[in-house]
């Protein structure tokens, strides 16, 4: 595995490497990330995973300076997983010069994740739009954690004509439930007993929208039910699969998704339900 830190270290590891699958990641590695590489791995025999923290992506009062750093674990674990390449860019490197030039991402991007994270998904979409010119993959791996950001990112290649393909890996979960992510690890102990409501709650969603009753009201309960154990909630929310957007008549694939903070940590997570035509919205 070749570890490598500036643009032309990347082409001379990319130089004789016909398809390649890049898996986009900001470091602090757990087995969600590993499972990405491997579906990678079933893409293409060069994977190049990117660790870089991207500053553009985080609000001024977020954690930018404690997003935990942690290089050399990350590259070991990728070693083991069988990673090609390992890009792990500074900031000059990615930002030679002050970013004046964004993507600008679709109107769902300010909504949901995006109302309380104001530009996020700009700052996402700009340094994904890069890391795919810098790369060149034909295949680019997102988890379904993420599922706004997979929704962008897939409506920005389709857009804007990038040749990749998007490939969507299923969230990996503790045995409780909870969503592998890196801001786990921010949670104390109590929290972290607690923390696999939100995908519980969510999941009480899903059930009682296959059961007929009403988004507006799945939603109301599934924030009551967070907030009466001690969860800020930012959102419970019912969407389509296709637009992202609030489900129409006819919808039947559809997404609960939520965001809520324990103490000082924000979780995210998603369920994908399937629901009959004639469902009330
Ligand atoms: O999901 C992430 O880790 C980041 O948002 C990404 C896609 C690597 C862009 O910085």
């Amino acid at each position: 595995m070749l570890i490598v830190a500036d643009r032309p270290g990347l082409k001379r590891a990319l130089a004789a490497r016909e398809e390649v699958a890049l898996v986009p990641t900001m470091g602090n590695l757990h087995d969600g990330h590993l499972k990405l590489v491997e579906l990678a791995r079933g893409r293409s025999a060069c994977v190049v995973v990117s660790i870089f923290v991207n500053p553009l992506q985080f609000g001024p009062s977020e954690d930018l300076a404690t997003y935990p750093r942690t290089l050399a674990e990350d590259c070991a674990k990728l070693e083991r997983a069988g990673a090609s390449v390992v890009f792990a860019p500074s900031e000059t490197v990615l930002y030679p010069r002050p970013q004046r030039v964004f993507v600008e991402p679709p109107p769902i991007a300010g909504d949901l994740c995006g109302a309380f994270r104001p530009g996020h998904f700009r700052g996402v979409a700009t340094v994904v739009l890069k890391l795919f010119h810098l790369v060149g993959p034909r295949f680019a791996v997102f988890g379904k954690k993420d599922y706004q950001q997979l929704f962008i990112i897939r409506a920005m290649a389709e857009q804007l004509d990038v040749p990749v393909e998007i490939v969507a890996g299923e969230t990996l979960r503790a045995a409780d439930g909870l969503a592998l992510s890196s801001r786990n690890g921010y949670l104390g102990p109590v929290e972290r007993a607690q923390a696999p409501r939100l995908y519980q709650v969510l999941r009480e969603c899903a059930q009682a929208l296959t059961a007929g009753t009403r988004c507006a009201d799945v939603e109301q309960a599934g924030r009551a039910r967070l907030e009466s154990h001690g969860w800020r909630v930012d959102y419970v929310a019912v969407r389509s699969q296709a637009t992202l957007s609030p489900p129409v008549r006819g919808d039947t694939a559809l997404v609960v998704l939520g965001a809520a903070w324990l103490g000082r940590t924000r979780l995210i997570d998603n369920v994908e339900v399937l629901i009959g035509e004639d469902s009330g919205l």
